[in-house]
């Protein structure tokens, strides 16, 4: 199955849908798929969007998470414009957390007190990062707070991101993880090989066990043939 063939599913027969999106480069192809050749196989005004997480820079900025959905989705699909709660990652970071925190608890469902996403979308960076939890900061992904302000680890970069809680009390989690250069970190994460236990990408584990791995084939290639 594809991730857009899986979105579809998800979708179909529910009312709204409370997502949460990936960044980074990845999802540009799975948005320009899905905006060309799914737009109208989806009822777009169902989708809520959000971000599991932001890069602290203004919206219309090259960095920017909302800019790249904007650019390769939501310039290509009606979802009406207060379906869109993007991260403001202009704002002051820790005001922007606070606030971010207030509209997720403000708007999705609550499972097990906490908010729970229907989907979860996550990347992996090829240091088993996912959302903008690092490793060098670990017990970012343990925070009581919704959502909390990273740093990237070279770049300095600071970021808004939801936190553990959050990912693991979602409906479901789907990673989308392409390219040669993570195929060794998703089999040591899937086989709980080697270091996963250093990798943030490691801690997802949605209660409703409904946990999905979306690979191109250069990803894959070290859990070929392995059935999770
Ligand atoms: C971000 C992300 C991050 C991303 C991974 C993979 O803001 O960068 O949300 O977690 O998903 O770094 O990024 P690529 O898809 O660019 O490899």
């Amino acid at each position: 199955m594809t991730f857009s063939e899986f979105l579809i599913d998800l979708i179909d027969g529910r009312e709204s849908v409370h997502i949460a999106l990936s960044g980074g480069s990845t999802p540009k192809v799975v948005f320009d798929v899905l905006a060309e050749h799914f737009g109208s196989k989806i009822v777009w005004s169902k989708l809520h969007l959000y971000w599991g997480d932001e890069r602290c820079v203004p919206p219309d900025d090259a960095e920017s998470n909302y800019k790249m959905t904007v650019d390769h989705l939501l310039s290509k699909v009606a979802i009406p414009k207060k379906n869109i709660h993007r991260i403001k990652g202009e704002n002051d970071p820790q005001k922007e957390a606070k606030r971010y925190a207030r509209i997720l608890g403000k708007n999705l469902p609550v499972s097990a007190g906490l908010p729970q996403f229907d989907l979860v979308i996550l990347g992996m960076g090829d240091d088993g990062h996912t959302a903008s939890i690092f490793p060098n900061a670990l017990a970012l992904w343990d925070k009581k707070s919704y959502c909390v302000v990273a740093e990237h680890p070279d770049s300095g970069q600071k970021r808004i991101t939801i936190t553990g809680q959050l990912i693991n009390n979602a409906k479901a989690v789907a990673f989308l993880v392409t390219g040669a250069n993570k195929s060794g970190k998703v089999r040591e994460i899937i086989l709980k090989e080697g270091n996963f236990k250093k990798y943030p990408a490691t801690r997802v584990d949605p209660i409703s066990g409904n946990l999905y791995w979306f690979l191109d084939p250069a990803a894959a290639d070290g859990v070929k043939g392995v059935r999770s």
